[in-house]
């Protein structure tokens, strides 16, 4: 065990030498050190364009064996959080990759694995502080050497969002951009601005929150914050203790994963200010006018296209769902329904959409809907998956409720509204909806559109 300790570090130094080049690799620590506890040390890891899986340990005081590091680009920094194993963040390098194969920049990889790694979360916390200000002298360095603050962006995972902050403080705000992934809520909640991220803490701070009620911060921090999922349940978590170990950190850590979904360009996950969830599911949010031609800012890297509206405006609170796995962005319609049934109506439509044999499926089941006699009913669905040419259409109505009449739901009209491409609106006029039975039929193109 204690040779094996000795001998590893040794063998993968001599495996490298042989390669002929030599990568500095994240720190890898386990358990025993998660017991004992770590004071803190900070290793900085350089990724450039020029070999994006290979990183190189800089100075901390001398830049000037790196000259694949160039003053004049972007440098981002990234930042991890917690580590209550020991282990590497698994994400780390894909997220190093698909940012360099975005633009050509410097990349710290920002390894503070001694210091965050601690049983004891508090200590991990106290440690933020003093890396920050490491990474301030740092900076203030690459200043002195010509780099501009505007060119820095950090990215900052749970608590590498608080770090990020007094990084920025400490630069009086000056840094180009902080990108704040679930920004850690344990100790930070109600502290005043100086102890935590703040949106004065960069020139503009982005952030997104997915696990509000447990790990992560609730209220907003930046000038904009994205709500995925309204913040608290990611889809495809366990709901409960009993259903595994990713129970704890599963919503937390899906910020990481939407993130690299939105470097990697998989699919666009748009994002509309509300002022609640509830309102946003309700469909009472999908105005995007104030943000013009551009609409409503999408989630991610490139949500900078927004920026100068975005701080205009100061703060703006936005949300948006996600499937449970990548691609994770959903594809929204706006469906407006009117019946002609005498009595009024509860309950909850389905909707599948079909092309050559791939279906889209969306439920709107937040809240049972009412439907009234000559009235328009709007509802939000959401599909998994955006089908390009729709063929057919299914829906179901459902009471929720097996005690009930079978209720019918005579339609009078019902009309799909893409939200992206709103000339690809589908309608049916003349359905009769029996509760819990699926109707499959041809949509037509809409008549007379009022909107
Ligand atoms: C930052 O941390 C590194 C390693 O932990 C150390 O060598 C360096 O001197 C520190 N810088 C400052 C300004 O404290
Ligand atoms: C980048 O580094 C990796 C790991 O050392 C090495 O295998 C690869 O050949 C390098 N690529 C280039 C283009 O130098
Ligand atoms: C990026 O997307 C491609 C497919 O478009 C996928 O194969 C790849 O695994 C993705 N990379 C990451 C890191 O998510
Ligand atoms: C329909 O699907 C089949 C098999 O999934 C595929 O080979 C074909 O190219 C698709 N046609 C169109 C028009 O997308």
């Amino acid at each position: 065990m204690f040779l094996w300790q000795y001998l590893t570090p040794l063998l993968l130094i001599a495996v490298q030498i042989c390669k002929g080049q030599q990568c500095d690799e994240f720190t890898d620590l386990n358990l025993g050190h998660a017991f004992i506890g770590t004071n803190i040390r900070i290793r900085l890891l350089l990724y450039t364009r020029e070999n994006s899986t290979c990183g190189t340990l800089l100075s901390h005081t001398d830049l000037s064996d790196y000259p694949q590091f160039s003053l004049s680009k972007t440098t981002t920094f990234i930042v991890h959080g917690y580590r209550p194993t020991g282990s590497p963040p698994a994400w780390v390098n894909d997220m190093t990759e698909l940012l360099l194969a975005r633009d050509d920049m410097n990349i710290i990889v920002v390894d503070w694995n001694y210091g965050a790694t601690n049983l004891n979360y508090l200590k991990a916390v106290e440690n933020t502080k003093k890396a920050a200000a490491n990474l301030t002298a740092f900076i203030e360095m690459m200043q002195d050497q010509g780099a501009s603050l505007s060119s820095i962006h950090m990215i900052g995972v749970s608590l590498g969002a608080h770090i990020s902050g007094f990084v920025g403080a400490n630069l009086k705000g000056l840094i180009g951009r902080i990108t704040a992934l679930d920004p850690a809520g344990p100790q930070f909640k109600g502290t005043s601005k100086e102890d935590r991220l703040d949106s004065t803490n960069a020139q503009f701070v982005d952030v997104l929150h997915t696990d509000i009620d447990a790990l992560g911060f609730r209220e907003p921090l930046g000038h904009i914050d994205f709500y995925a999922n309204g913040g608290t349940d990611q889809p495809g978590c366990p709901k409960t203790i009993f259903s595994g170990g990713s129970y704890f950190k599963c919503d937390h850590q899906r910020s990481v994963f939407l993130y690299l979904d939105s470097l990697n360009r998989t699919c666009v996950s748009r994002a509309f200010p509300c002022s609640s969830y509830k309102d946003f599911l309700d469909g009472n949010c999908l105005d995007c006018d104030e943000f013009g031609a551009a609409g409503c800012p999408v989630f991610g890297y490139d949500v900078t296209k927004w920026r100068n509206i975005l701080l205009k405006l100061g703060q703006t609170k936005t949300f948006f769902t996600t499937n449970p796995k990548s691609p994770f962005c959903m594809t929204g319609y706006r469906v407006d329904v009117m019946i002609w049934n005498k009595e009024s109506r509860w309950g909850y439509i389905t909707i599948k959409l079909h092309y050559n044999g791939t279906e889209a499926l969306a439920t709107i089941n937040h809240k049972s809907a009412k439907f009234m006699r000559y009235t328009e009913t709007h509802l939000f669905a959401q599909f998994d998956k955006d089908v390009q040419s729709v063929e057919k259409v299914s829906v179901k109505f459902s009471t929720g409720n097996i005690f009930k009449p079978k209720y019918k739901l005579r339609v009078l009209q019902l009309r799909l509204t893409h939200l992206e491409h709103k000339e690809r609106s589908l309608c049916r006029y003349d359905i009769i909806l029996k509760a819990d039975t699926e109707v499959t039929f041809r949509p037509i193109p809409c008549e007379g559109s009022n909107f």
